[in-house]
């Protein structure tokens, strides 16, 4: 162990979620009670390339130091003190690629040995958490890593920070919707965030009472098969006297030409009219009035990623941040801190980039931790009943299908 004063540096990097304001509260009061130094990047690693560019002075580089002291409220509240209940970062973060020009890695790594740091904790997904540690291989930083993102697919973590926020936004968002919904008879489909991963779909379409979600892992793309699951689900809660329907569909569903969608609720919206037109014109007259339903879309975007972050996601980002202390004190680097078993713990860096590296080779399967065939969350929505997209069995004469969207 090392008694000296140790200067920490802080970064967010890759989207925003809620709690990574918690973590950064966490580090510096963590920090603080050991007497230590914390520097907080802006805006991820180009914080680096700033301090290089701008040739700052030791005195400069002052400003960078988040303390308890940050600035202060009515009351003697200060800074530190309410920072865990914000979204976003005070930090601000980057998402853009691998800063592949020479002179950029160049004055990153430059600006990194100015600041003279001992260690460096990096809050990041799956994307930036890559970069960040090719970087910090090549210049030989003491390198924390704690995962977030609210699409929950950072390997070896079963919770990232602001996930569980996500969830929580895409749950009230469907409760929200149930009576609009129910009020004029209408399906209504809501696409939610998740780039290659259904984790914030599924359990957030759970928890708010959907009645079909389509997440990447079980649905690739909107298959005939998927579409005709679609509407037998759908026209089943009207026979069944339910008048309305309410259905998730994560953004990484493709098309029904393995195609990524801007708006694939919207897709999946025409497809569904389209096709219980058709099956009701074959003589399937239980699609009539399926086909006649109102739809309407909702896109929950970014609200999933700036709501203030959930009690759960504060004990998570506290948890992760006091962890990172205690390594950067044992002298532990090139660490993922993780939630795994109902406790922090800790794997290799190493072993959490290799996972990710070889997922975003593979087109297939881009998603670093999907969501498991046997997720017990797959189970769970089975059990009641949700379509999640399965192939159907029996398609009979509807296989001949083909409208303006399947052209
Ligand atoms: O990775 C987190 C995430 O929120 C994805 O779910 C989403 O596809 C992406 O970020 C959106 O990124 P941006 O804010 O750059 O549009």
């Amino acid at each position: 162990m090392n008694d000296k004063r140790k200067r920490i540096g802080i970064l967010t990097s890759g989207g925003d979620c809620p709690g990574l304001n918690a973590v950064i509260h966490a580090v510096v009061k963590a920090a603080e009670s050991k007497n230590w130094e914390v520097y907080g990047l802006p805006y991820g690693t180009d914080g680096f390339q700033y301090i290089a560019q701008k040739k700052c002075s030791r005195k400069e580089l002052e400003k960078f130091r988040l303390t308890e002291q940050c600035y202060e409220l009515p009351g003697k509240i200060r800074g530190v003190d309410v920072l865990q209940f914000f979204s976003g970062s005070i930090l601000g973060s980057i998402s853009k690629g691998h800063p592949e020009d020479p002179n950029v890695k160049k004055e990153i790594l430059e600006g990194y040995k100015k600041l003279e740091l001992d260690a460096l904790i990096a809050i990041g997904g799956d994307g930036s958490l890559k970069i960040i540690y090719d970087l910090a291989q090549e210049g030989r930083w003491n390198l924390i890593a704690i995962p977030k993102t609210i699409d929950n697919d950072v390997p070896l973590t079963e919770f990232c920070v602001g996930f569980t926020t996500a969830v929580e936004v895409v749950t009230q968002a469907l409760y929200d919707l149930t009576f609009t919904a129910a009020s004029h008879d209408r399906i209504i489909i809501v696409e939610v965030m998740g780039r290659d991963a259904g984790h914030l779909a599924l359990h957030g379409g759970i928890a708010g009472g959907a009645d079909i979600i389509l997440i990447p892992e079980l649905t690739p793309h909107l298959s005939l098969d998927v579409l005709h699951g679609c509407c037998e689900k759908l026209s089943n809660l009207q026979q069944c006297s339910r008048h309305f329907g309410l259905v998730v569909i994560a953004e990484g569903v493709k098309n029904q030409h393995k195609e990524k969608e801007d708006r694939i609720g919207d897709y999946l919206k025409r497809e569904i009219q389209e096709y219980s037109g058709f099956l009701h014109h074959e003589n399937h007259p239980e699609f009539g009035p399926l086909k006649d339903m109102d739809m309407r879309v909702t896109v929950l975007g970014h609200l999933q990623r700036s709501h203030p972050p959930v009690a759960w996601d504060r004990l998570l980002a506290t948890a992760f941040g006091v962890r990172a202390i205690k390594l950067i004190e044992e002298g532990q680097y090139d660490k993922l801190v993780v939630w795994k078993k109902g406790g922090v713990e800790v794997e290799p860096l190493s072993k959490v980039i290799k996972t990710i590296k070889e997922s975003h080779e593979n087109k297939q399967c881009p998603c670093p931790s999907p969501v498991e065939k046997d997720d017990c969350m797959v189970k769970t929505a089975r059990s009641l009943g949700i379509y999640l997209g399965d192939s159907n069995k029996d398609l009979g004469s509807s296989s001949s299908f083909s409208c303006s969207c399947r052209n």
